[in-house]
């Protein structure tokens, strides 16, 4: 038959419905305040409801483990087969975009109602995965969720990540109804998963700059995420000399452009360091500040830069501390190895791309995501679909619909050849 699609299509329509329903159970006031949806929130437990009923209406089989982790389950031929996950988050950055994360849940999510309305049963089981607390919005700490899963964080850890109201992952978890404390029991063995395989935005203006609709991602950066806390003493502002201050917000400033230093003179072309977050105590213009907090994000490809940065910041902090007579602190609240994906997920997701028509470019991803966790228990594999201006973790994110089909459909044709 003249004019068949040679492969088989995502549904676009039903993704963009998915997509936008779960943005506005998310919506910050005006659609130009974006999408906030932290982690075991109001707005988390709505967007996970409306899922877990599509994942009945579907037949699949859902297991929730201690932290909230989903696994929804399309059972494969061979009960006894290693499991093909795909998936990402829900969760948001505060006044996120729509599609972080969300693209990869429901991408996966469309490929397994493709694959029962066409009455395909791959040999593996296929589960679509989604992930509590990727963004680390609540705790500071990226990839929450899937850390507990391959068994990265213990009870401890989840009682010593603290929201900014000094609530703990533990007791969030437990509220809303989860396990953690039998997560041991939940954690993911080596051979259990063959292969995982995520859709997400780029977030970075590579593709969209050369119109390239698909990313084939080799490496993901890896990062250290530390919270600097800064001591001197409040004081009056009109009345205190300026010899006689130990004001912690003049040295932090001090520390801010240290960082960006450091990573100029100790970094390569691929390392990035922000400041991202900060608060000053009392925080009121005539009160000389006399406590800091401020949030650290240093990321590359490659582990080393990443230590040698580090290491020249807490120099230069040492210096600048001495020079105002404050006292700091730097605390690691996460941090993640850099780690090359695996070429046989790579070569998959080329050869679909190859048998679908669809041009691609191999890169690497400055943004962390759940895969990395994955890679120490499975082989792994990322897919990137364009960002348009490269904007992310802001209202103005954006990734037409199209662009977010042709990833499905991608996705789909990649976890057929892996799970066949
Ligand atoms: O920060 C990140 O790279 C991810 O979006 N959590
Ligand atoms: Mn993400
Ligand atoms: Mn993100």
């Amino acid at each position: 038959m003249s004019g068949m699609t040679p492969y088989l299509q995502t549904n676009q329509q039903r993704i963009e419905r998915d997509i936008e329903h779960i943005a506005s159970l998310g919506a910050t006031g005006t659609s130009a305040d974006g999408r906030t949806s932290f982690t075991y929130s109001l707005q988390d437990l709505k967007v996970r409801k409306y899922l877990l009923d599509i994942f009945e209406e579907l037949g699949l089989s859902v297991f929730i483990d201690g932290v909230g982790n989903i696994r929804a389950r399309y059972a494969g031929s061979n009960p006894d087969a290693s499991v093909v996950m795909s998936g990402s988050h829900v969760d948001s950055v505060r006044r996120g975009g729509k599609y972080d994360g969300v693209v990869g849940v429901i991408g996966a999510l469309e490929a397994i109602r493709v694959m029962k309305e066409n009455n395909i049963t791959p040999s593996h089981p296929i589960e679509v995965v989604i992930f509590s607390e990727e963004e680390g919005s609540n705790f500071g700490s990226c990839c929450a969720g899937s850390k507990a899963m391959v068994g990265r964080y213990t009870f401890d850890d989840l009682n010593t990540l603290k929201n900014l109201s000094g609530q703990s992952m533990y007791n969030l978890a437990k509220n809303a109804g989860y396990d953690p404390d039998n997560m041991s029991r939940y954690v993911l063995n080596k051979g259990e998963v063959k292969a995982m395989i995520e859709l997400h935005i780029e977030q970075s203006p590579m593709l969209h700059s050369v119109s390239m609709p698909i990313g084939v991602v080799e490496a993901i950066a890896g990062l250290r995420q530390i919270r600097v806390e800064v001591d001197g003493v409040p004081n009056h502002a009109g009345a205190t000399p300026m010899n006689f201050r130990q004001d912690a917000l003049l040295g932090a400033a001090h520390m801010i452009s240290a960082v960006e230093e450091a990573v100029q003179t100790k970094g390569t072309e691929s390392t990035v360091g922000t400041v991202g977050y900060i608060e000053s105590e009392p925080n009121v213009s005539n009160i000389i500040p006399g406590k800091v907090v401020f949030s650290i994000d240093i990321r590359d490809v490659y582990q080393q830069p990443m230590n040698d940065v580090v290491e020249e910041v807490r120099k230069r902090f040492d210096e600048i501390a001495q020079r105002y007579n404050l006292t700091f602190s730097m605390t690691l609240l996460g941090e993640q190895e850099a780690v090359q994906l695996s070429q046989e997920v790579i070569s998959s997701i080329e050869k679909s791309a190859q048998a679908l028509g669809i041009p691609y470019k191999k890169m690497n991803s400055g943004a962390v995501h759940d895969a990395v966790l994955l890679c120490s228990v499975a082989e792994v594999g990322l897919i990137f679909v364009p960002s348009v201006d490269g904007r992310s973790h802001c209202p103005e994110e954006y990734t037409p619909y199209e662009d977010i089909k042709r990833g499905a459909d991608l996705l789909l044709a990649t976890l057929l050849d892996l799970a066949k």
